[in-house]
């Protein structure tokens, strides 16, 4: 200090663009994006839904003309969800093991149009079970872990033979990653990666989702049995540190926004590849101001990206991805 004048004025650095340029710390690349998609059943559809703006419901044969700008964009990588329609759900979700359910005819569809993009494949019974919940029901309601594992291990299997390059398991039971990579292995899929949905709370954000696959009106009661608690975080790491000891290659934080310290603790304690799931609760909160003109869509869309490679993560599952890719190209 001289007198009142710091010779240290962080301003300077801040003074023009190319200057901020240079002293970024990090950056948004279209390479950080994943892009979630709905598949649905029929021919030609191709519906709004209207949670979720801007998002769509599509039908395999549909699939390839609507990731066409998502590819020439660049975007390396889709996690794909399936709409299983009330009548092909059961208690036991057996339609998650028809080797020509949505997910195996979606993965097809997008291999054969894009072999170069990445796959995401989500592994739990919720798109598929009667009741809405993530696995096996047991006596009183309770959700089953190993009995339900037991069924993903095969899904995940059945999956990765379809074309899923990355399995994800979106379920929360316990001790299912290392369940999931020996089935993988044993069936000589030993190159299928695992992106563990290891911290997935108990979140009132993944409303429109539930509502975009149909889960939502037939969940009777909470997840809570088996998806964390929003007051934990200490939890999380014990959740993380369990599923790469069993072999996760990646692991995700979800929901995204509103667990950043989550993702910063993950990201200082465990060097593994990071991912959020900005999940559609987030999109439709932020979509619904944008198109009422209280945020500005592009930049509000931007700082919130932004916000999670700041915390560590490798990469963002999000429904912006593709305006996201757009701006980027822009830029
Ligand atoms: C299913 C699953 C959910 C999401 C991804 N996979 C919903 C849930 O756990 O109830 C939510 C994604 C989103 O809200 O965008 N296991």
């Amino acid at each position: 200090m001289n007198g009142q004048f710091p010779h240290t004025r962080l301003r300077r650095n801040r003074h023009d663009d190319f200057t901020r340029r240079l002293v970024a710390e990090n950056r948004l690349h279209v390479d950080d994006l994943i892009w979630p998609l709905f598949v649905c059943e029929g021919h030609g559809v191709r519906e709004a839904i209207p949670t979720m703006p801007g998002q769509v419901r599509v039908s395999p044969d549909r699939l390839a003309e609507h990731v066409a700008e998502a590819a020439s964009l660049g975007v390396p990588a889709l996690a794909l969800f399936p709409v299983t329609p009330e009548g092909k759900r059961d208690a036991n979700g057996s339609e998650a093991l028809n080797p020509d359910n949505l997910m195996c005819r979606g993965a097809r569809a997008l291999k054969e149009a894009y072999p170069h993009m990445g796959l995401i494949g989500d592994v739990a019974l919720d798109p598929y079970t009667s009741h809405g919940q993530d696995g096996l029901l047991g006596e009183g309601g309770c959700v089953l872990n190993d009995e339900s594992v037991a069924i993903l291990c095969q899904m995940a299997v059945l999956q990765a033979q379809a074309g899923f390059d990355v399995i994800a398991p979106s379920d929360m039971m316990d001790g299912r990653i290392g369940a999931i990579r020996t089935a993988l292995d044993g069936a000589g899929l030993g190159t299928t990666r695992l992106m563990s949905y290891a911290a997935k709370y108990a979140s009132a954000f993944y409303g429109p989702f539930r509502g975009a696959v149909g889960s939502g009106a037939l969940l009777a009661g909470d997840k809570k049995t088996y998806q964390m608690d929003p007051a934990n975080s200490g939890e999380a790491l014990r959740e993380v540190a369990l599923d790469i000891a069993e072999g996760a290659d990646m692991i995700m934080v979800k929901p995204g926004m509103p667990y950043l310290d989550v993702i910063a603790r993950v990201h200082e304690r465990f060097p593994v590849p990071l991912f959020a799931y900005q999940v559609s609760g987030e999109y439709a909160m932020l979509k619904a101001a944008m198109d009422k003109g209280w945020l500005d869509a592009d930049k509000a869309m931007m700082e919130s990206l932004l916000a999670f490679k700041r915390a560590g993560c490798n990469g963002i599952l999000t429904y912006f991805a593709v305006e996201a890719a757009r701006h980027l190209r822009k830029q």
